[in-house]
């Protein structure tokens, strides 16, 4: 299995929860597609929780998908994504139950990774509800790692364990191509915001084979669905989606995608932030505040054609200018160099700054460009 870049795709639960069916799985696909997702790099099609029988087969103790919600059942629908290019996605828990209270795969971890390699999955995420207390977290991970491996089929393994028991330190050798690091998103200012703070310091851990999953993003949701809790504005989901990519995480979009409006559409395909999530280096940002605000962040990060990324970020309920000086990321006056700067949403000219850059950014929004170095 090769993870090279973080991994892109949309998952059911932040909108859908357990409104979920295979027409909902289907029609999703076909954007992908149709919408020129799958151009920009979406490949993932995730089933979440709720897809299953409330019991195991009594005869053959494996998982059943409800046969209400995917008549067709689960190969069929494999089949379908597939065809259209595309990956399929599914979710079990490491516990005895899912969250939502459907089976768990304790103690039936090979068995079902047995079942979704025969059904033709190529993504599992794997949470940490209902988990017996007599075993703990970093067993339970090795074991689904293992049994994926042994499944005879590559398997994206995407652990989901809310970043307890310090995730970061062990969770690559368990096999996981990527972790949950932080709790469940919701769809407001605080926690986007929350989320990214919380992992600054965490992101040196997140590599190739190996990603910091922040979690879906609830871009494009304006407030409805499972995860609503509020809502954002364009300018945070801007702030959101340049986050995730400064940071190199995994792109799985939580809203509807088959009613994306126009605004959305071109931000969660805008070639030059995927370019900079996708980047083969995921090196993490050089990260600094404004001398007096700490929600005024500024984020720098290396790029592997030998540019950076510079990302600007107001949290602050006040529109405000921010600076960044360019020796506290490795650039002192003395190198002899300025920078140029390119915006990547495209609205700004191309510009050149000395020793400093200084931006204006709206409450909420924020500013990206790539930069690169001038010889003066
Ligand atoms: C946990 C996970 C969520 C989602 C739900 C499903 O809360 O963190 O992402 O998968 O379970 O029940």
């Amino acid at each position: 299995m090769l993870v090279k870049k973080p991994p892109m795709g949309w998952n059911t639960w932040n909108t859908f929860g357990h409104d979920i069916n295979e027409e909902l799985i289907r029609s999703s696909a076909d954007v992908f597609v149709e919408a020129g997702l799958r151009d920009a790099g979406y490949e993932y099609v995730v089933i979440d929780d709720c897809w299953s029988k409330k019991v195991r087969d009594p005869q053959t103790d494996r998982l059943v998908p409800e046969p209400e919600k995917f008549p067709s059942g689960m190969k069929a629908l494999s089949d379908y994504i597939h065809a259209k290019g595309l990956k399929f996605g599914m979710y079990s828990c490491a516990g005895q139950r899912t969250c939502a209270d459907y089976p768990g795969s304790f103690d039936h971890e090979f068995l079902d990774a047995k079942t979704f390699a025969e059904w033709g999955v190529d993504f599992l995420k794997y949470d940490f509800c209902y988990k017996p207390t007599s075993v703990d977290g970093p067993t339970l991970y090795r074991r689904m790692g293992m049994a994926l491996r042994a499944s005879g089929r590559d398997i994206l393994f995407s652990a989901c364990n809310w970043g307890s028991d310090n995730v970061w330190q062990w969770i690559r050798s368990t096999g996981a191509h990527m972790y949950r690091s932080t709790g469940d998103i919701n769809d407001n200012p605080e926690s986007y915001r929350s989320i990214a703070r919380s992992q600054l310091d965490k992101l040196g851990a997140s590599a190739p084979e190996c990603f910091n999953d922040v979690d879906m993003l609830t871009v494009g949701m304006y407030g409805k669905g499972l995860v609503a809790n509020g809502g954002c504005s364009d300018a945070d989901y801007r702030s959101q989606f340049a986050l995730w990519c400064m940071f190199s995480a995994p792109l799985m979009l939580g809203c509807d995608i088959r009613k994306m409006n126009e605004e959305t559409l071109k931000l969660v395909t805008n070639r030059e932030l995927i370019a900079i999530d996708q980047d083969e280096e995921a090196r993490p940002p050089m990260w600094g505040h404004h001398p007096w605000s700490d929600k005024l962040l500024v984020l720098v990060k290396h790029l592997a054609n030998g540019k950076y990324a510079l990302g600007f970020f107001n949290m602050d309920e006040k529109d405000a200018e921010i600076p960044a000086i360019l020796a506290d990321y490795g650039l002192p006056a003395s190198a002899g160099y300025d920078v140029r700067l390119h915006d990547v949403f495209g609205k700004e000219e191309d510009k050149t700054w000395r020793e400093y850059v200084r931006v204006n950014v709206p409450a909420h929004d924020c500013r990206v460009y790539t930069m690169e170095l001038v010889q003066r």
